[in-house]
C-alpha cells in the first residue's frame, strides 16, 4: 500500500496507472475508520482496478471549532485497517496541500443545502463541496463511493458533479450498522458507555416507525419519532424530516410515486449523530 502526502507524488503514481488503462475508485474519508468506511472500500475494490482512499479532516466543513478539535484522529490504526483491506493508495495530505490558498468558492445547491443539515450546520455543505471537488480534480477517479448514512451529503455530491460537468460516477453505499442497530459513525467512540446504550433508541425508533405508515400520516409519524426519542434523558432530537429522496422536499402524504426517506439528527450530550430510514 502506498501512503502519499503530496499531490505531485499522487499525480505521478496515478498517471502511470491511468496510462496502463487501470480504472480508479476513490473513497473520500475523514479517517477514524470503521466498518462503514471499509464497506465503501470493498465496493470500490470490486468495481475498479485501483482503490484510492483519502483521509483528510476538512476544516472548511466544520461550522463549530470545538467539533473540529474533538473529531477523532487515529491515523495509525486507519492505515493498518486499509493495508489489511488491500487498499492500493492512501492519500493523507496536510492542510496546506489541499488549501494552499483559502477556498473562496461558494456553491448553491438550491433546496438541497438549505434543509436539515444545511439549516442546522450553516456552511457545512459548502465546505464538503469545496473539499470533495478538490479531491475529484486531484484524483480524477472513474467512480467515487459515498455512504447513504450521510444521505443529504450524497444528494449534494450528485448535484455537484452535474454542476461542474465532472465525469466521475457517484456510487451510493448502504448504511452499515452496529449489531444493535446504531449506525456506525466515527463519532460513536466519543459517546460515554451510558450514552452509547441510550443511542440505540435512535435506530430502534426509526425501524419501529416503518411499521406505522399505514396508521399515521407523515406529520404525525414525525412527532411520534421525535417524542419517542426525546423520552430518553440522554437524547435530544435536533430535527426529523420525511422528504423526497431526490429533491429533499418535505413529504406530507404517503401517496405519490416518489421515494420517501426520514432523516434525523440527534444530540447525545455534546455529540451529534445522524441516521435515516426509507419508507417505501
Ligand atoms: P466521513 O464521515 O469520514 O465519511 C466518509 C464516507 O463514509 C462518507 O461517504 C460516509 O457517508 C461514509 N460512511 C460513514 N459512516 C457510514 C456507515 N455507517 N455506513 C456506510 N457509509 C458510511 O463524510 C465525510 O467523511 C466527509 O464529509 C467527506 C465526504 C470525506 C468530505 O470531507
Amino acid at each position: 500500500m502506498l501512503v502519499i502526502q503530496t499531490i505531485s507524488e499522487l499525480n505521478a503514481v496515478l498517471q502511470t496507472l491511468r496510462d496502463a488503462a487501470h480504472t480508479i475508485g476513490l473513497v473520500p474519508t475523514m479517517g477514524a475508520l470503521h466498518d462503514g468506511h471499509l464497506s465503501l472500500v470493498s465496493a470500490s475494490q470490486k468495481e475498479n482496478h485501483i482503490t484510492v482512499v483519502s483521509i483528510f479532516v476538512n476544516p472548511t466543513q466544520f461550522n463549530n471549532k470545538e467539533d473540529l478539535k474533538k473529531y477523532p484522529r487515529t491515523p495509525e490504526s486507519d492505515l493498518k485497517k486499509l493495508d489489511q483491506s488491500g487498499v492500493d493508495v492512501v492519500f493523507i495530505p496536510l492542510e496546506k496541500e489541499i488549501y494552499p490558498e483559502p477556498d473562496t468558492r461558494t456553491f448553491d445547491f438550491g433546496n438541497l443545502d438549505k434543509v436539515m443539515e444545511g439549516k442546522h450546520r450553516p456552511g457545512h455543505f459548502n465546505g464538503v463541496a469545496q473539499v470533495v471537488s478538490k479531491f475529484f480534480y486531484i484524483v480524477q477517479p472513474d467512480k467515487a463511493y459515498f455512504g447513504e448514512k450521510d444521505f443529504q451529503q450524497l444528494a449534494i455530491i450528485k448535484q455537484l458533479v452535474k454542476q461542474l460537468n465532472l465525469s466521475v460516477q457517484i456510487v451510493p453505499c448502504s448504511i452499515v450498522r452496529e449489531s444493535d442497530g446504531l449506525a456506525m459513525s466515527s463519532r460513536n467512540v466519543l459517546l460515554t458507555p451510558a450514552q452509547r446504550k441510550s443511542a440505540v433508541l435512535i435506530s430502534q425508533t426509526l425501524f419501529e416507525s416503518q411499521k406505522k405508515i399505514k396508521r399515521l400520516d407523515p406529520d404525525t409519524l414525525k412527532d411520534w419519532v421525535k417524542d419517542t426519542i426525546n423520552l430518553s434523558e440522554d437524547l435530544s432530537v435536533e430535527y426529523y424530516e420525511i422528504v423526497d429522496d431526490v429533491n429533499l422536499m418535505p413529504v406530507d402524504s404517503w401517496d405519490g410515486a416518489q421515494n420517501k426517506i426520514g432523516c434525523i439528527a440527534v444530540n447525545v450530550g455534546k455529540i451529534r449523530l445522524i441516521d435515516n430510514i426509507r419508507y417505501n
